[in-house]
Order: structure tokens, then sequence, then C-alpha cells
């Protein structure tokens, strides 16, 4: 089939080289010049995604995937359209449509056919029904008939485990009543859905609201764990025995159920925030909701906390290593990164910081530069150069088992804070270290 796919970020690229994987002709549109001529100059991925590069690369080479700066050169001729560009947040927790409504508008300028017009943002209910209208308007305006089909086809693909999740996710979820729209979707899919039949073909509004649904679920187990982590310092017990003791029970099961310094990233917070404001617009008060997002607000501020309690509030003019920047391990993505926070927190209580992680760095010199107080490190040794203490904000493998002994050795203070529960705490007390994590009572 011949694809374009709006937004070439995380989704959009991993979209449009999967397709154009399995055979089909693929143009990915990018507005953003940076990210543009990254891609089409170099073949060059502007993220950290592991296997993207040589599966973009790949295509682009065999020509099924192409690149372009605008949907007026990117659609002509195709016979899906997949909408994947961002849905931040606006200050009251909306979703900002304006990247969705935009696309949309200018689908009705190009198209030159009929066209299936997929909605793979994360967005509201009701989304897809505007961005028919706002299709139509633009066809009508320039006086043309041609057949649009709408569909909502939320993603579920995590950052770092992308290709595997888009190919062999749990399940293709289709949203819509358009049956020959739903039977062209069927077709695309039809390569990432052989081993068993995982597409849910639904009406739209619940398309919409799964999505939502499936990450507040996933952001509520993680405050609910942070929540006990904190009953659990109160009492002395330890998170990590409790999680393991609720885990292994069928009905809870162990994914995400990890207490730490609070969820971040480009999806769970605004993802969350976006499905209260929904509820609210319905007279409804999510209270469940509006509260896993603040437990995360409050979560955030823990390291900090320990840290300013171990020290007593005396942290003007310390110096903290800080190992991790990313919101998680095996992405470079810093929207709502909990290193934000603490980093920032550090800074506003006179600290300095020198912060390393293996492929983010880039990424957190753009939201937080290099300042005053402030500098990046060229490696995770290189952090602890006259450093008072450590701290771990993102799990990465590569933290998992550092020569305790040299890091004693390092630290002025001898104190690390696991913002991951990563370590064992016998283990790096035994190495001489003063050891805090989170829930380890
Ligand atoms: N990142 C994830 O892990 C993830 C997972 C599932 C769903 N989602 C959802 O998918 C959507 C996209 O997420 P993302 O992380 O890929 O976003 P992103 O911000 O990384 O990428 C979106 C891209 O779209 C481009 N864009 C916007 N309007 C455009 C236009 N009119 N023409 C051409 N390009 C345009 C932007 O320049 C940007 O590069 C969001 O709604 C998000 O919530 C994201």
């Amino acid at each position: 089939m011949r694809v374009t796919v709006i937004g070439a970020g995380y989704v959009g690229l991993v979209t449009a080289a999967c397709f154009a994987d399995v055979g089909n002709t693929v143009t990915c549109v990018e507005r953003d010049p940076r990210r543009l001529s990254a891609l089409k100059e170099r073949a060059e991925v502007p993220f950290y995604e592991p296997g993207l590069s040589d599966l973009v690369r790949r295509n682009i080479e065999t020509g099924r995937l192409k690149l372009a700066s605008s949907i007026a050169e990117g659609l002509p001729g195709a016979q899906v359209c997949f909408i994947a560009v961002g849905t931040p947040s606006l200050p009251n927790g909306q979703a900002d449509m304006s990247q969705v409504e935009g696309a949309a508008r200018e689908i009705g300028q190009a198209m030159d056919g009929p066209l299936v017009v997929v909605q793979k943002s994360t967005a509201p209910v009701g989304t897809i029904g505007k961005v028919r209208a706002l299709t139509q308007a633009e066809l009508t305006a320039r006086g043309v008939t041609h057949q649009i089909g709408v569909v909502s086809n939320p993603e579920f693909l995590k950052e770092g485990s992308a290709i595997e999740d888009f190919t062999r996710g749990d399940r293709i979820v289709l949203g819509s009543d358009d049956s020959q729209a739903i039977a062209t979707m069927r077709e695309l899919y039809r390569p990432f859905n052989r081993n068993h039949e995982k597409i849910m073909v639904m009406d739209a509004a619940s398309a919409e609201l799964t999505k939502y649904a499936a990450n507040a679920m996933l952001a509520a187990r993680i405050s609910f764990m942070n929540e006990v982590a904190r009953i659990a310092e109160a009492v002395g017990a330890d998170i990590e025995q409790i999680r393991k003791g609720i885990g292994v029970d069928h009905r809870i099961g162990s994914h995400f159920l990890y207490a730490g310094a609070g969820y971040g990233g480009s999806c769970f917070p605004k993802d969350v925030k976006a499905l209260a404001h929904t509820a609210r617009e319905y007279g409804l008060h999510a209270e469940l909701i509006e509260a896993v997002e603040s437990v995360n607000q409050r979560q955030k501020q823990r390291l900090f906390e320990k840290i300013s309690d171990h020290y007593q509030g005396e942290i003007a003019g310390r110096t903290f290593a800080i190992w991790g920047l990313a919101f998680k391990p095996n992405t470079d993505d810093m929207r709502d990164a909990p290193s934000l926070d603490l980093i920032g927190a550090l800074l506003a209580a006179g600290a300095k910081v020198q912060a390393w992680d293996p492929v983010a760095i880039e990424m957190a010199e753009r939201l937080l530069p290099q300042q005053i107080g402030l500098t990046y490190s060229a490696d995770a040794q290189a952090t602890l150069k006259n450093a008072d203490a450590l701290a771990v904000v993102t799990e990465w493998h590569a933290f998992r088992s550092p020569d305790f002994s040299a890091l004693a050795a390092s630290l002025k203070d001898r104190v690390v804070f696991d913002g991951r529960n990563i370590w064992d705490p016998e283990f790096v007390r035994a190495a001489g270290l003063a050891y805090y994590g989170i829930g380890r009572g």
C-alpha cells in the first residue's frame, strides 16, 4: 500500500519504518527541519531508539521509505494516512490538539483521492470526528469530493522497545464504524497479525478511551507502589519484599510495581492529566486518576527530601553526582523526567550537580542547559570527581553493579541515594557507604 505518516517522532517514525519494512511504500512527513535533515541527508534517527537507525536506513536505501517536509509534498497518491503528531498538555491538563487539528486541515488541502485517515496520536474522545470534519471542510473549500474514512488506532508501543512492541504488540485496536476503512486497516496490519488474532475492532470512543485507560492504569500501579513505599518507610518494612510478595499473585502480576523517583516521560503524566480533564468536561470528578498524578508529583520530590534530610537541610556548596537523566532506560526522552525535578531542587538549594546519562545528555542540555552549578560529565566515573554523594535516577543496566568499594573511595561523604532501588542495601553498606532507597524502611 501507499502510506503517509505525519510526524517523525517516536511513534511516527517507528510506524513508517515498520510498514515500509514489510513492503509498503511509505512517506514520512516531518516539519521540524532539524529532524528532517538528520533523516533525509544522513538517514540518522534524531533520537535514541534501539534498532530504529538500522531499520530506517535499510528502508531509505531500498526506496520504500521516503521523507517529506510537508503534507502537501508527502500525501498525494496515499491510500492511508497516519496522524502521529504530538498531543502535549496544556496548562489546565487538557491535551493540546493543535498539531492534530493542523494535520487534519492540511490533509484536506492535499488529498487527491479516496483516503483512510488514521488517528494514532493519543487524543481525547471525539477526536476522529473532529479530524473528519476539519478534513472535509478543506475539501469542500477546494470544491472537490473524495471519500474519507477515519479510524482511531491508538499506539501502545514503549520507548526503548518500540519496534518489538509495534511488530509484536499485544493488540491492534481499531476504532471506527466504517467497515471499508477497517478492511483496509486489516490488510495493512496483516503482516503483524499472523501469529494470532490481535485486531480488536470497536467504536471510536472506546478505542480512544482504551489508550488513556491503559496509561492511567499503569501509572496508577506506580503511584500505588510509591504510596505503599512511604508507608513501608514509616513502619520499617521493605517495599522490594512487598513488591515480590504481591507480584506473584496472578490477579496482580509483577509488572509496573516498582517504587522509585516517580514516573515521567512523554505519555503517563500528560495522559493521566488529560483523562482527568475529560472527566471534568463531562461533569465528573475522577478522584483516583487525579490522585495518581498528585502522588507522582509528590514522589518526584522524594529523592531530594531524602538528600535534604541526610544533610539536615545543609545542601548549599555540596556536590552531587547524578547517574541517569532519561525518564527511563533505553531512551533519551527527557520529557517530564524526574531527574529534572531533582537537579532543579539541588541547584535551587545551592548545590553543584555533575550529571551523566548513557544517551540523554544532548536532550538534557536542551531542557536544562549547563549553567552555574550544573555540568554534564563525560562518563559515570567523571561525575564522582570531588562529589560528596551520588544519586541514581534512571535504572540503566550500566548502573546496576558498580564497584561499590571504588564508590566509597571516591565519594567524600560515602553516601548513595538509590532512586530506583537497583542496589542491595546490605551489599552497599558492607562496602562502607550509607544507603538510602525508596520505601526500604
Ligand atoms: N512516545 C511514546 O512512547 C508514545 C507511545 C504511544 C503513543 N504516543 C502518542 O503518540 C503521539 C506522538 O508521540 P511522539 O512521542 O512520537 O511525539 P513527538 O513529539 O516525538 O513527535 C511528533 C512529531 O510530529 C511532527 N509534526 C507535528 N505536526 C506536524 C505536521 N503538521 N506535519 C509534519 N510533522 C508534524 C513534530 O515536528 C514532531 O517531530 C502523541 O500523541 C503521544 O502521546 C507516544
